[in-house]
């Protein structure tokens, strides 16, 4: 009986490859560069599974024209690259890699919390060009991480990671979500509070955004929202470009509305506002949350284990149009 034929959309580890191959046809794309869609439609026309990163835009057009797609298989958590209705109506799994990269994003989350909060990246850049003549009293004063109120929008399994960070930075959190935690996952979460999202705005000093990009949370921060933020507060996104009004948030840094941001997605990545580039109250980072070694490995791993089980099985594990 013949294998099964797949299409790798970018560079991916050789060995995960050679775990595809045992089960599959594998045709990969010859280079790392993005596909075009007609390019992109045209190599998946015969094959029944993709394995695709976020940079794939899997649209509706390119799900039309590809009737022995079965399953697409994304090599991260977040979707909105995907037409999940489209794909569910044409009857292909679509599926996604949770849970491996919580613990790698969160850490990430804080990095850009603690350079924000205590400007590392515009000090060293100070530092760099050759300005720091004495230690002064009042040298590139920052803001306090402990002992404050973290706010995160969008309270998923990395928003609660998160959270569990924060104990041993003495902080309280407020969290604004669909749906309230269970005591039990709340306590786990340092103690966090669910509340509205005006009262998240306007009392935590470093607000982090976690929340899923659909039509509902574009520009879930706009000028209006950050208007409610202390002067003194950041603005964390290590979620999906389009939940932030970049034009507006680059307003607000400007006008010094807050205190700072540490931005490592945009709308248009790799395009971004080029208002950033001016502003020194902002740390920007290469859509880099879950880039870790291991963890970029295992989510390579489990969108693998997805394909394979879509394509032999049935039921993928992580489906996310079951
Ligand atoms: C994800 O998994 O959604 C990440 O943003 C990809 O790095």
């Amino acid at each position: 009986m013949s294998k099964p034929r797949i299409f790798i959309t970018r560079s991916i580890f050789p060995e995960v490859i050679e775990r595809l191959r045992g089960h599959f046809e594998v045709e990969c794309n010859p280079s790392d560069e993005v596909m075009a869609p007609q390019e992109l439609a045209a190599a998946l026309r015969d094959k029944q599974g993709v394995y695709c990163t976020p940079t794939e835009r899997m649209s509706a057009e390119i799900i039309a024209a590809c009737p022995d797609l079965k399953a697409i298989c994304n090599m991260a958590v977040g979707h909105n690259n995907i037409d999940l209705d489209a794909a569910t109506r044409a009857g292909i799994m679509v599926t996604n890699t949770p849970d491996v990269l919580n613990e790698t994003t969160a850490d990430f989350a804080w990095a850009l919390l603690l350079a924000t909060a205590r400007r590392v990246t515009e000090s060293e850049h100070w530092l760099r060009a050759g300005k720091w003549d004495k230690w002064r009293i009042d040298t590139l004063l920052g803001v306090d991480v402990h002992g404050s109120t973290l706010g995160i929008i969008g309270m998923g399994r990395i928003g609660q990671a998160i959270a569990r960070r924060s104990m041993g930075f003495d902080m309280q959190v407020i969290y604004h979500n669909r749906s309230r935690l269970s005591p039990e996952l709340e306590a786990k979460a340092n103690q966090a509070r669910l509340v509205g999202k005006e009262e998240l705005l306007r009392s935590a000093d470093h607000v982090i955004l976690t929340l899923p990009y659909t039509a509902e949370s574009h520009h879930t921060i706009g000028a209006a929202e950050l208007a409610l933020m202390k002067p003194t507060a950041t603005l964390v996104n290590i979620a999906r470009g389009g939940i932030v009004d970049d034009a507006a948030l680059i307003d607000a840094l400007h006008a010094g509305r807050i205190a700072g941001a540490g931005i490592d997605v945009f709308e248009n990545e790799p395009r971004f506002h080029p208002g950033f580039l001016g502003l020194s109250n902002v740390v920007l980072t290469p859509h880099l949350g879950s880039a870790s070694a291991p963890t970029r490995k295992a989510m390579a791993n489990c969108a693998a284990d997805n394909l394979i089980a879509a394509l032999t099985a049935g039921t993928p594990p992580n489906i996310l149009n079951p």
